[in-house]
C-alpha cells in the first residue's frame, strides 16, 4: 500500500451490488451476480437475450425483490433481504424498455414531472434538456403528436431531469435509428458524466457496449462471466462465446500432445492442458491474412503468422468498410471466413492462402 492511498480513502462505490440472486420458478435467472461502479462511471451489462438482465435492473430499481444479497448506494445499504428502501426513495433514473410517457401531459410537463423548485428553474432545465435530445420544436406537443424515437428521447430527458445519481439504462436507444442513435447516446453520455451520475447500462449490442462503457460486465445464465474494460474483454476473453459474442469468429478443433495442439495452420502452444485434451482455436475473421497463390504455393511460415492453408473462395461481400470472404478450406472442407479492410471482391472459385496472427488466437478446451 502507498502513503498516497493511506491519506486518501477510495470512496465507496456509488452503486453497489452483492451476490444478487432471484429464482423464477425454480430456476436461477440472476444468479450471485455482483458488480461495483463509481460516480460518473458508465458499467455495460451486455448478454444474450434471457440471461437476467432486466432482472438484475429491476431489484437495483427496487421493483423486484431478490431472493438474497444486498444493495448500496454510496456505502450505505439500501436493500437486503428484510432493510428495504422503497423505490420512490432511492433516488435511482430509471429509462427502461417499455418505458411511458403520460399521454395527458405535454412533452415540457412530462420532462419536468420529476422535478421540484422554481418554475422558471424547471423551465430552464426542461429546455436545456429537450436541446440535448434535439426536440425543442416539440416542447409544447402531447406524446401522441411523437413518433416511437422521438417519444423515447422525451422518456430519456425525463429520466435525466431530477439529476439522479444513479440512472438504470434498459436498452434505452432500441428505438432510434443508427443516424440519430449516435448522436443520442453521446449527448446521452456526456450528461450522465458531466453529472457524475453511475450509470448501468443493458444492452444486447456488443457496439453499443464498447461505445459508451467504461466497464463492460459480461453476463450468461444468470451469472457474470467476465467484467472490466472494453479493450481487455474484446482482447482476452474467457471463452469461446465470449469470442463470439463480440465478433464472428472462426475454430479449429484440435487435440492436443505434449501441451502442442496440432492445425493445418501450424502448431499452438497449450500449456498445462492434458494429453488427448480436445481444444478449439478461437480467432476472428479480421486477425485472418490472405495471400494469393503464388505457382501452387502460399507464403513461408513464420513465427508470427504460422503456416498457410489453402481455401476457395466460396462468397465475398461488400460491407461498407470492409469485405467479407468465405472460404471453403482444402484440409477439411469448412468454412473460415476473413475480412479486409475496403473492397476486396475475388471471384468464387479463386483460390487463396490463409494464415493466422498468431497471438490474436485464443485456446480453450472444446
Ligand atoms: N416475472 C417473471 N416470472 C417468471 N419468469 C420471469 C419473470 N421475469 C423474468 N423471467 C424470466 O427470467 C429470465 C431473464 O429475464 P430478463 O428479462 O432478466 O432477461 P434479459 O436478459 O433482460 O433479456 P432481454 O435481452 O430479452 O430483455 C427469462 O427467462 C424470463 O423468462
Ligand atoms: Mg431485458
Amino acid at each position: 500500500m502507498t502513503p498516497h492511498s493511506l491519506s486518501q480513502p477510495v470512496p465507496a462505490p456509488r452503486l453497489e451490488i452483492r451476490n444478487l440472486v432471484r429464482h423464477f420458478e425454480g430456476r436461477a435467472v440472476v444468479d450471485d451476480v455482483s458488480l461495483r461502479i463509481q460516480a460518473g462511471q458508465v458499467t455495460c451489462l451486455l448478454g444474450p437475450s434471457g440471461c437476467g438482465k432486466s432482472t438484475t435492473l429491476r431489484m437495483i430499481a427496487g421493483v423486484e425483490m431478490q431472493d438474497s444479497g444486498e444493495i448500496y448506494v454510496d456505502g450505505k445499504l439500501i436493500c437486503d433481504t428484510v432493510f428495504r428502501v422503497p423505490p420512490e426513495r432511492r433516488e435511482i433514473g430509471l429509462m427502461f424498455q417499455d418505458f411511458a410517457l403520460f399521454p395527458h401531459l405535454s412533452v415540457a410537463e412530462n420532462v419536468a414531472f420529476g422535478l421540484n423548485g422554481p418554475r422558471e428553474e424547471k423551465r430552464a432545465r426542461v429546455e436545456e434538456l429537450l436541446e440535448r435530445v434535439h426536440l425543442t420544436r416539440f416542447i409544447d406537443g402531447y406524446p401522441h403528436q411523437l413518433s416511437g424515437g422521438e417519444q423515447q428521447r422525451v422518456a430519456l430527458a425525463r429520466a435525466l431531469a431530477p439529476r439522479p445519481r444513479i440512472m438504470l439504462m434498459d436498452e434505452p436507444f432500441s428505438g432510434l435509428d443508427n443516424r440519430l442513435r449516435d448522436g443520442v447516446r453521446d449527448e446521452t453520455l456526456s450528461l450522465l458524466k458531466e453529472e457524475d451520475t453511475a450509470v448501468l447500462l443493458v444492452t444486447h449490442e456488443p457496439e453499443e457496449a464498447m461505445r459508451m462503457a467504461d466497464e463492460i460486465a459480461l453476463m450468461r445464465g444468470g451469472k457474470i462471466v467476465q467484467q472490466g474494460a472494453p479493450y481487455n474483454v474484446y482482447t482476452r476473453p474467457v471463452d469461446r462465446a465470449a469470442v463470439a459474442f463480440f465478433s464472428d469468429t472462426n475454430v479449429l478443433r484440435s487435440t492436443v500432445q505434449g501441451a502442442l495442439a496440432q492445425t493445418p495452420f501450424g502448431q499452438f502452444l497449450a500449456p498445462g492442458v492434458p494429453d488427448g485434451t480436445e481444444v478449439d482455436i478461437v480467432f476472428r475473421p479480421q486477425h485472418v491474412r490472405l495471400d494469393f497463390d503464388r505457382q501452387g504455393g502460399g507464403p513461408l511460415p513464420t513465427p508470427s503468422d504460422g503456416v498457410a492453408a489453402r481455401g476457395v473462395v466460396t462468397r465475398a461481400r461488400f460491407l461498407g468498410h470492409e469485405s467479407l470472404v468465405e472460404f471453403r478450406m482444402d484440409h477439411d472442407g469448412s468454412v473460415l471466413k476473413a475480412t479486409v479492410p475496403n473492397v476486396f471482391l475475388p471471384e468464387e472459385g479463386r483460390v487463396m492462402w490463409l494464415t493466422v496472427r498468431r497471438n490474436r488466437c485464443f485456446v480453450f478446451p472444446a
